[in-house]
């Protein structure tokens, strides 16, 4: 190939990068997403509960992000450790900066109804969070 058409493929491959890059943005919702749920779970080294408990609670999580129709403003994600490592799993919301402890399945389902829908911060289960008005 001459320099020529080599450049021509470079462009055209750039252009196919960043068209993929805006399907995917707009597939995963990312501009509607309002908060991102961190979990402490799958461990290589469980330190903060049984690895077990946090997959448990992870695809409970997932499973109920998705039966609540959370799925367009609500992103989670699978932290291998956020370095509490006590009284797991641990718990954070962005923006918001606040950390849950102890999460249980019973205590996902508060978060996500009293929490990421209602607004209000369920404090049994609060690690830190900001100080509220
Ligand atoms: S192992 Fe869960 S916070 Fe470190």
């Amino acid at each position: 190939m001459t320099d020529q058409a080599d450049e021509s493929v470079d462009v055209l491959t750039e252009i196919s990068m960043a068209e993929q890059l805006a399907a995917r943005v707009q597939s995963l919702h990312l501009p509607q997403i309002e908060r991102h749920l961190f979990l402490c779970a799958d461990q290589s080294k469980p330190l903060c509960c049984d690895r077990q408990h946090s997959l448990a609670v992870w695809d409970y999580l997932k499973r109920r992000i998705t039966e609540l129709q959370l799925g367009d403003r609500v992103f989670r994600t699978k932290a291998n450790c956020l370095r509490v490592c006590l009284a797991g799993p641990i718990l954070v919301i962005y923006p918001d900066r606040v950390w849950y402890h102890s999460v249980t399945e019973s205590v996902i389902e508060r978060i996500l109804r009293e929490h990421v829908i209602g607004g209000q911060i369920v404090s049994e289960y609060v690690l830190t969070a900001p100080k509220l008005p």
